[in-house]
């Protein structure tokens, strides 16, 4: 039996920031957002579900005028949830606020380089020093914070950089790879990354990993992905997918949460479609198949970073 474990929740598609790889093109705020009832009863199916963790994302959640009230729902009823932020948003005030309201929220601050160029070649001038800010204020009042990281075809140089300047923060880790979609899909030739890439990433993992807390995604280290077997998203107008990339394409929905109750939606769908060309393969428990979003995104029925059948055909 299949069971959901963390949902990705995306409250709205307004953001403040303009990052040149982000898979949702935020800025704008769509029409059809969910409303503050309509995302607690979705934050409540999910818990009684038994998801782990309800991951806030957007756009910009901490943008939405009831974040508090979302925040606070989610403590009365004991679900964990997750803020994924920009931090620019996050002065001592919220950060103070989200503490007294629920402090067991976890949070994730997006930096995507150690230092001001790196970070800001995806996410723009200006972008480091409010983010950094907003990243101190959480640890400042406590928070389980980590740091969410993309690996792109510029930043992964500094990898080494960024492992140990997440060490002396004393944040965890989370790793994750580029996939191009969204407003990422015009900047493919510069930020994918390539195999030999991620390989040195995985080296420098290992290197730290007694000294770091790594949250890995499968689409660095090479498990096999969770889309749609533990692991699903849903969008700003109530459209379930399997993982937040698989937004671009109708074929992937697997349902809206307005027609139906999440567990139903979960229920019926069958993540086998999402490893089409893998399934059956020989060298399956090998490679296990890479990103399939990342597949399917290039037009392949594999992922080149980890396929194993491309060299032995
Ligand atoms: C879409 S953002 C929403 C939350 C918040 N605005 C932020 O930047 O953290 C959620 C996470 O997705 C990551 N992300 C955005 N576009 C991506 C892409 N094309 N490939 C991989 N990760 C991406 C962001 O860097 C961020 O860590
Ligand atoms: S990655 Fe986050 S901060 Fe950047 S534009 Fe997308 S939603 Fe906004
Ligand atoms: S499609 Fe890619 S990013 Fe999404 S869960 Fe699978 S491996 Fe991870």
């Amino acid at each position: 039996m299949r069971t959901p474990k963390i949902i990705e929740f995306e409250l709205t598609t307004s953001c403040n920031y303009s990052c040149i790889h982000c898979y949702c093109n935020a800025g704008r705020i769509s029409k059809n957002e969910l409303s503050t009832n309509e995302v607690k009863k979705v934050i409540k199916d999910l818990h009684e579900l038994g998801v782990q963790i309800i991951d806030l994302i957007g756009g910009e959640p901490l943008i939405r005028s009831d974040i508090f009230e979302i925040v606070s729902f989610g403590k009365s009823i004991g679900a964990q949830l997750m803020i994924n932020t920009n931090g620019s948003l996050a002065t001592k005030e919220v950060v103070k606020k989200l503490k007294n309201i629920n402090p067991n929220l976890l949070i994730g601050v997006s930096i995507d380089g150690h230092k001001k160029e790196i970070h800001e070649f995806v996410r723009g001038a200006g972008t480091f020093e409010k983010t950094m800010k907003g990243l101190k204020n959480f640890l400042e009042y406590g928070f389980d914070t980590t740091i969410l990281h993309v690996i792109n075809k510029h930043n992964y140089k500094y990898f080494e950089e960024m492992v140990l300047f997440a060490k002396e923060l004393g944040v965890s880790l989370y790793v994750d790879r580029f996939v191009p979609v969204g407003r990422g899909e015009q900047f493919k030739d510069i930020l994918i990354p390539t195999k030999e890439m991620i390989e040195y990433i995985n080296k420098i993992i290992e290197k730290y990993k007694n000294q770091v807390r790594f949250f890995v995604e499968e689409n660095i280290e090479g498990g096999e992905c969770t889309a749609g077997k533990t692991h699903a998203s849903i969008l700003v107008d109530g459209t379930v997918v399997p993982c937040g990339h698989f937004r671009y394409d109708s074929q992937y929905y697997m349902g809206n949460i307005r027609e139906k109750p999440f567990k139903e939606i979960w229920d019926s769908f069958n993540p086998d479609i999402l490893m089409v060309g893998c399934n059956g393969c020989k060298l399956f428990d090998k490679c296990k198949g890479g990103c399939r979003a990342f597949a399917h995104k290039l037009g392949l029925t594999y992922d080149p970073i980890f396929c194993e059948e491309e060299i032995n055909v």
